[in-house]
């Protein structure tokens, strides 16, 4: 079987789908790999090294879609709100699809993505158990980005992080929040800890309090009612209004004490709680920075605009759209080993295997045969459930 990488196109996307070390583990379980000319460019992957490891450059975009059985992208259609349609007349009935999809943003985009016949597999969907942790797409890119996001904030804040006693004076470490302390968060919490930082992290989950303590990081407390806070798959609820209402009065002072707030705090398929408010802006010390991870989901903080950097009542607020794809080396290294296990599960004997063979499987197949088929995706939208045809 081929295994297509097109270049991505999402603009300013740097990351590429596989990267030259695990074509010859792809080779291994008989899947052979051709490149779009310069996809791993960007991420400090040429073509050569490519080559070096068997797989066959290919000049043309369409030629790539034309030669593939299996197409890896990062940001397939859906994911790619921008461009990602003009790929859509380059895809065929029974090719499959591998990437990140958007599965329950757009339900228009998943639909035109069914209509195609393609068999996509939305690594979004990846089921949180221990055999699919090597495939776990989201981690790996929420890893990156928890660490991108202190490096851009201590960049923008005009303080240092760490204490410093010197001839000059001593200066006191920075204070730095984290509101959500999933992959990214904990990640935010141990990259700010070791530039020197005083860090707290805050989480809906009571469950992180010990992760963000061992990693030296102090947590948060709130007198909240947070017992049903995380759902079965480990990811957590969406709250009523009041809840979030009376989380935002709580955490006011908190916020109001930081030099720098690192908001993470997503729902699955839900807007982004708003947990940050003008008024709380406005209460933090001038030259504070506001750094939004959840902007690509509408946002935390209520000034955030996704996908600028504006500054407000004194006050630095980024909004960062695709920050993983800021460390295209690493990100793209994570992805392409996440992408090859992921393949090596679902093709056996040069075939890929059924939904119903394999939980992982299942789990992230989202259209086929024209058809929205995942069952937690058509829930969402509403469709009813389909009637399961055993073979
Ligand atoms: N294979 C596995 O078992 C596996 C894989 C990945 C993640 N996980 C676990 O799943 C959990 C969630 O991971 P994630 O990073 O993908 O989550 P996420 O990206 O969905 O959310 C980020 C964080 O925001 C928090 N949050 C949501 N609403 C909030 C609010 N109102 N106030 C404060 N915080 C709020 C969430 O609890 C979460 O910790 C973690 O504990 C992680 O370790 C398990």
């Amino acid at each position: 079987m081929i295994v297509g990488v097109p270049k991505e196109i999402y603009p300013g996307e740097r990351r590429v789908a596989l990267t030259p070390a695990v074509v010859p583990l792809l080779a291994k379980a008989g899947l052979e790999v051709v490149i779009e000319t310069g996809a791993g460019e960007r991420a400090g992957y040429p073509d050569a090294q490519y080559q070096e490891k068997g797989a066959k450059i290919l000049a043309e975009r369409s030629a790539v879609f034309a030669q593939s059985d299996i197409v890896t992208q990062v940001l397939c259609y859906g994911a790619n709100d921008k461009n990602g349609a003009n790929d859509l007349p380059l895809m065929r009935k029974g090719q499959v699809l591998v990437g990140f999809v958007r599965p329950l943003g757009s339900e228009e985009s998943v639909q035109r993505l069914a209509k195609t016949g393609v068999s996509s597999y939305s690594v979004e969907l990846m089921p949180r158990t221990t055999r699919a942790q090597s495939m776990d797409a989201l981690s790996s890119m929420a890893s990156i980005a928890g660490y991108k996001a202190v490096v851009v904030v201590a960049d923008e804040l005009p303080r240092i992080f760490p204490m410093m006693t010197t001839a000059a004076g001593t200066i006191t470490p920075s204070r730095i929040l984290v509101i959500g302390a999933g992959v990214a968060g904990l990640q935010a919490v141990a990259t700010a800890k070791r530039l020197g930082s005083v860090v707290s992290a805050y989480d809906v989950r009571p469950a992180v309090k010990e992760q963000v303590q061992s990693l030296g990081g102090r947590f948060v407390e709130l007198p909240l009612e947070t017992g049903d806070a995380q759902d079965a798959r480990g990811y957590a609820k969406a709250q009523d209004e009041a809840f979030y209402a009376k989380q935002r009065e709580l955490l006011g002072n908190v916020i109001a004490e930081s030099d720098a707030v690192i908001t993470t705090a997503v729902v699955p398929g839900k807007k982004a709680p708003i947990l940050v408010t003008e008024a709380m802006v406005k209460r933090m010390p001038p030259g504070s920075v506001i750094l939004d991870l959840a902007a690509e989901r509408g946002g935390n903080c209520e000034l955030t605009r996704p996908g600028e950097k504006t500054v407000q009542h004194g006050v630095t607020i980024i909004g960062p759209i695709n920050l993983a794809s800021g460390a295209p080396y690493h990100a793209s290294q994570m992805y392409a080993k996440n992408l090859q296990t992921f393949l090596q599960n679902l093709v056996q004997d040069g075939k890929v295997r059924p939904p119903e063979s394999d939980d992982i499987i299942r789990d992230t197949l989202l259209t086929q045969n024209g058809e929205v088929v995942n069952a937690r995706v058509r829930e969402s939208m509403g469709l009813p459930a389909l009637q399961v045809v055993s073979s």
